[in-house]
């Protein structure tokens, strides 16, 4: 079958690459015909620990022979000893599961509207959150909300400054809601004058501050948690992507303020929290927790983001760890994710025309990493 065909069944909302994987191994993802390519895209942030890994492998299949589904009406192993793991490495105290980023963020958003009833949530520009009609209100760009409007009212958007978040927050807000490195616009940093603003602004006027680290968290930029580099701790934190391995789950962590908001009924999902998924999230935060892990990525990402500095077509590097963005100049940032990807075999992403980003395995080695920048260099020519 061609791709065109495969085309006549799915519906049309992915560009996707005219390629199918069949096997994956560690930073390699291999084709059809057995061509090796070297991914940095990781699925957008999921594979953390590269594919297949044999740890998280060994926990699916070991569980998948022991229970795979019994639903929230009661408890199962993997799932009490993730919730744990969760807490005990974070400012959490209770875990609710989720299947994805966007039900994290729906959960968070619902968690903070029942806590302050018919309250403001407050975004900011370059956010995303998801696809779903909170996490999507909550996603203040025109090209996604606009063709799905309306939207849930009580939405606002204010620019990532002190100013404008100080600003905007007041008695009648009952969320804030930032990624501390957002991602899916390009990787922006926010600032830690930003994030501190937040917290202060929710304390005077008893909002929640919530970080959407779905895709910042677990390690990925170096630290467990985005938040760390700020030192500032929200009420609540999302979670998803690199959380099962692999496998769809997501997770609202809840700090003091948000714990006890929810009540049986008040919210749910049928699959959320599954054991086996829950198995393979067991080793990944045991991974993504370890230090020695945590500094490659954070050696391996300055390296990275030095060398594409170098370029003279980069006008612009952001990120932290292994979350990079390259600003291009005179250059098409999908064609060279096109070019990247069928003439070096590297697999990258475009977030915009001139924005490339680079999420590699969070397991990959420097070797690699100079790989990977010698394919961009020649991809750039
Ligand atoms: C920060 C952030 N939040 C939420 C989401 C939505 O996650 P999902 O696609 O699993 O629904 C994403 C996905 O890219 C994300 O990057």
């Amino acid at each position: 079958m061609t791709f065109s065909e495969f085309d006549r069944t799915l519906t049309a909302n992915y560009a996707r690459m005219p390629v199918e994987w069949v096997r994956g191994e560690g930073t390699s993802l291999f084709d059809t015909k057995g061509d090796e390519y070297l991914d940095f895209q990781t699925g957008l942030a999921v594979n953390a620990l590269g594919h297949c890994h044999p740890g998280i492998t060994k926990a699916i299949t070991e569980q998948a022979t022991q229970l795979s589904h019994v639903g929230n009406l009661f408890y199962n192993e993997p799932m009490v000893r993730l919730a744990q793991r969760l807490v005990e490495h974070s400012f959490g105290e209770r875990v609710f599961f989720t299947n994805s980023g966007t039900e994290a963020v729906e959960a968070a958003l619902k968690c903070a509207r029942k806590r302050k009833r018919g309250g403001k949530i407050v975004s900011v520009h370059r956010g995303f959150h998801g696809r779903t009609y909170g996490s999507l209100s909550a996603t203040p760009q025109e090209d996604k909300q606009a063709p799905f409007a309306p939207l849930v009212p009580g939405f606002v958007s204010v620019e990532p400054t002190v100013e404008a978040l100080t600003a905007e927050i007041d008695d009648s807000t009952a969320a804030v809601i930032i990624e501390p490195v957002q991602g899916e616009s390009g990787v922006w940093v926010i600032g830690d004058d930003v994030l501190n603003a937040a917290r202060e602004a929710c304390d005077t006027h008893g909002a929640a501050l919530i970080f959407d680290e779905v895709q910042c968290g677990l390690g990925r930029t170096g630290k467990l948690w985005g938040y760390e580099y700020s030192g500032v701790v929200p009420d609540a934190m999302t979670l998803s992507k690199a959380l099962g391995g692999g496998l769809p789950l997501g997770a609202l962590v809840c700090g003091p303020e948000t714990a006890d908001v929810f009540a049986p009924g008040d919210h749910g999902s049928t699959f959320a929290g599954g054991p086996i998924q829950c198995a393979a999230a067991n080793v990944v935060v045991d991974h993504v927790s370890d230090q020695k892990l945590l500094k490659a990525v954070t050696d391996n990402g300055e390296r990275l983001r030095e060398a594409l500095a170098e370029f003279p077509q980069v006008s612009e590097v952001r990120g932290r760890g292994l979350m990079v963005a390259a600003e291009l100049d005179g250059v098409s940032a999908p064609d060279l994710v096109k070019r990247l990807f069928s003439e070096q075999r590297l697999v990258a992403n475009a977030t915009g025309p001139t924005t490339l980003r680079l999420l590699p395995p969070l397991i990959v080695s420097t070797a690699e990493i100079d790989d990977a920048v010698g394919r961009i260099e020649l991809a750039l020519g």
